[in-house]
Order: structure tokens, then sequence, then C-alpha cells
């Protein structure tokens, strides 16, 4: 009859347009430095999946991993000329563009996940998203990388002494490197991608990274030693290109800040699991693990670094995460 004939053209009408949506989606570029079952990986299959449900097939990401689109200083770049659309980064290189982030990279500033999440899900976090806004990046949503730990292949550090003297990479990020600098080791900034190959060919003695890159990015096969001196908890964000940005809809735009924060959710559980699972792996391939740290001999050392951030920056911004407001 009339109205199953109705009925039946309606669905029609339905189908073809979700065909039709599936046909047209826009593709989303999405680049990481992380493995493909990273932390960073895990995300980025969450904003997938509710990035493609949001948008009812409107939208579809392709996931590069592993720095195939190069360091995470190249891929910021990318964004801001438009060759990539998104990505996952740790604020290693962030500073270099938006100076304002610097101060979530000074050293002991939180002491656990719960206050970390908790200033970067709070208003402190909003506003640095903001700060981002104005230097032709987007900040979709704060994710996780985790706690940094040192690593080295010559031995077991127990104390800033024991460090003294080492090469270590570290990020391309001036609060760090002015941190170990403070602990006389010696900081070799250098991108990601470059790492495995510096640590095997012993170009340096050791790195620092949470127990999910240790674990997932293989440097337990080139470095003995893991220290958990938890000496800096380093953020990661989810950007976007302002190019991809200003094209979309304020609905569309709702859909990714919603997408990559099930993506940041996602990762944060998977940094919480690792730190204790990663933490037992790594001992069963072999690492030499040092977990008695007395972690205030390391933030004595690397005090006098917090001047110089206050010296460039103000303390503004400091006291307010110090505050937790
Ligand atoms: O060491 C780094 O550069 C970062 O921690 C990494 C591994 C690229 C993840 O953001």
């Amino acid at each position: 009859n009339a109205l199953n004939a109705a009925i039946a053209g309606a669905s029609t009408l339905a189908l073809a347009a979700v065909s039709f949506n599936a046909l047209a989606a826009q593709s989303i570029t999405v680049g990481h430095t992380t493995s493909d079952n990273s932390h960073y990986s895990i995300g980025v299959d969450a904003f997938k999946e509710k990035l493609e449900e949001l948008s009812g097939g409107e939208f579809t990401v392709e996931e590069h991993p592993s720095g195939a689109l190069g360091g995470e200083r190249d891929m910021i770049e990318g964004l801001q000329i438009g060759t990539l659309d998104a990505v996952v980064t740790s604020t290693g290189p962030l500073g270099n563009f938006v100076p304002e982030t610097y101060v979530l990279d000074l050293p002991f500033l939180f002491k656990d996940y719960d206050q970390a999440r908790c200033v970067l899900d709070g208003e402190v976090g909003q506003d640095l998203l903001a700060k981002i806004g104005e230097h032709d990046l987007v900040g979709l949503a704060w994710s996780e990388n985790g706690f940094r730990h040192m690593t080295n292949s010559q031995r077991q550090i127990k104390t800033p002494e024991d460090a003294a003297g080492l090469k270590v990479r570290t990020m391309e990020n001036e609060m760090h490197m002015a941190a170990f600098r403070e602990m006389d080791v010696h900081p070799t900034p250098m991108a990601f991608p470059e790492v495995f190959t510096a640590l095997q060919q012993g170009t340096v003695d050791g790195q620092e990274n949470p127990i999910p890159v240790i674990l997932t990015s293989n440097l337990w096969e080139v470095q003995d030693y893991l220290s958990l001196t938890g000496h800096v908890y380093s953020p990661a964000i989810m950007l976007a290109s302002p190019i991809l940005w200003e094209g979309l809809s304020e609905e569309e735009q709702g859909w990714f800040i919603e997408a990559a924060q099930a993506g940041a959710a996602a990762t944060r559980a998977e940094v919480s699991r690792l730190e204790t699972e990663g933490l037992a792996e790594l001992k069963e391939k072999g690492m030499t693990v040092v977990e008695d740290i007395d972690k205030s001999l390391f933030q004595e050392a690397v005090e006098p670094s917090y001047k110089g951030y206050t010296d460039q920056y103000g303390s503004e911004m400091l006291d307010r995460i110090r505050n937790n407001d």
C-alpha cells in the first residue's frame, strides 16, 4: 500500500545518503612518531571511531605512525602549511611554536597522573589550547605521553652523580635541555625517528621517555638500564591544521574536538595500564630496572632550571599550576 511504499522509498533514500557520504568521505591524515601498537596509536583508533560515528561517515581517518611523515617538529610545521591534517605529539617541540606551553615541560612540576590530568583538563589546559590557536595551530585536546624515565647503556643511575657525564638524547626542548645540564648530563637534542639508531650506534649513551615509548619503540633492545626517575611529566596533544579547521562548519569542528577527547581518554587509559604491565614486560625483556630512586636528589639538582624559566617567561602560569586553579 501507499504507506509501505513511502517507508520503502524513505529507507532507500536514507541508504543512498549513507553510501553517498561513504563515497564522498573526506580522509583526515593523522601523523605521530610512535609505533602502530603504541598508546598514541590506540588514541588515534578511538579518534577515528568517534569521528566516523559522529559524522555518519562524512570523515574517515588515515593514520601514519612511526614517524612516517617526519619527526614531531616537522609534522607541526606540516600542519601550518597544510600538508597534513592532524598530529599527536608530545609538547617536546611545541614550545618552539607556542612558548606559553614551556611551563608544562618543567621538571618535577606535576607530582602524579591525577594532578597533571586535572590541570590539563581544567582552566590552565583550556587557556593553553587557546594560546596554541594564536600561533597558526589548532589544539584539539590534551592527551598523554607519560612520566619520563632515564635509560642508558652504561650503568645503573640511582643519583644525579651517576648520570653526570653521560650523553643523553633529549627532545628539542629548551626546558628539558636546561634541566639535564644542571645534572652535568650532556643533552643531545634529536628528533625521535633518529633515536633508535643513535642508541644502537652509541652516538648517545642514553635517552629518556615514558614506559609506553620505551616498550613499544623497542628501546629496550639497545638500552640495558632503566631508572624510574619520573623527572618530568610529558603531556601529549592532538593538534589540527588551521587550513583544515577553517574549512569546517562549527558542528564539524565540534565532532573533531569530541573525537580528540575520546582519543585522549583511550591513550591515557593505555598509559595507566602500561605503567605497571609495561614495566613488568621490560624487566622480562632483560632491562635492569632501578626502582628505588630518591627523587628529591634529582629535584634538587634541576631546581636552578626554574629560575631560567621564570626569568624568561614570568611565574604566572607556574603559580596557577601550583595552585591548581
Ligand atoms: O621522545 C620523544 O621525542 C617523545 O616522547 C616521543 C617518543 C616522540 C613521543 O611523543
